[in-house]
């Protein structure tokens, strides 16, 4: 069975992304096998810590490099993503092996998807630092349309996200599309 690994870019225990991410685990069901990485015990990036590489840094790409894909869902933090996931992917972009001429990365090729729940813009400008950061890292960004969600004032106040029709609609159609894609 394929094997997806969600990475949420909020550590929030409410947070909407981890929500929007629980929901495409319900689509995807036992079509593939869901993770969620856990990654807050990161440490920050530091040269000097690099090699041999912290044991929670081995834990992350070890999950990552079991996945056939990984699919971020991610708020937007001042027009661009999360201090703490930009870590992760810092971490995660570096060569495996010292001094690797091919800099081979825990991430080099995989499949990855990407959506968002923000304010206003959906995260679009964390989505599009993302997919920036996806053909910097060499990762297979799939192409087309992915899930923008701008969560309305009555979201914020309950803390709770709404999938409407047209919502889950896209959700879906992103869900069926990187199945295929990791298929591929
Ligand atoms: C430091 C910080 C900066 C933010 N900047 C933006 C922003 O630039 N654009 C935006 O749409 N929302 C911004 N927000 C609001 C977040 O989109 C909102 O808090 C969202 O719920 C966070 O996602 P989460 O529920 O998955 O934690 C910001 C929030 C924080 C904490």
């Amino acid at each position: 069975m394929k094997k997806i690994v969600f990475i949420v870019g909020s550590l929030r225990k409410n947070s909407f992304n981890k929500s929007l991410a629980e929901n495409a685990a319900a689509i995807i069901k036992d079509r593939a096998e869901v993770s969620f990485l856990s990654y807050s015990e990161l440490p920050y990036m530091n040269q000097d810590i690099e090699f041999p590489a912290p044991e929670a840094v081995k834990k992350v790409r070890e999950e990552v490099m079991s996945a056939d894909g990984i699919w971020i869902f991610s708020p937007e933090y001042n027009f661009n993503i999360p201090g703490v996931l930009k870590n992760l992917l810092d971490w995660l972009s570096r060569p495996l092996i010292e001094n690797d001429s091919e800099r081979i990365s825990a991430v080099t090729g995989l499949p990855v998807t990407l959506s968002g729940a923000g304010g206003r813009s959906g995260a679009a400008n964390a989505k599009k630092r993302l997919s920036e950061l996806a053909v910097f890292m060499k990762m297979k960004h799939m192409e087309g349309e992915e899930v923008s969600i701008s969560l309305t004032p009555e979201e914020f106040a309950s803390d709770i996200l709404y999938l409407d029709s047209d919502r889950k609609r896209k959700l879906e159609d992103q869900t069926e599309r990187f199945l295929r894609f990791i298929e591929a």
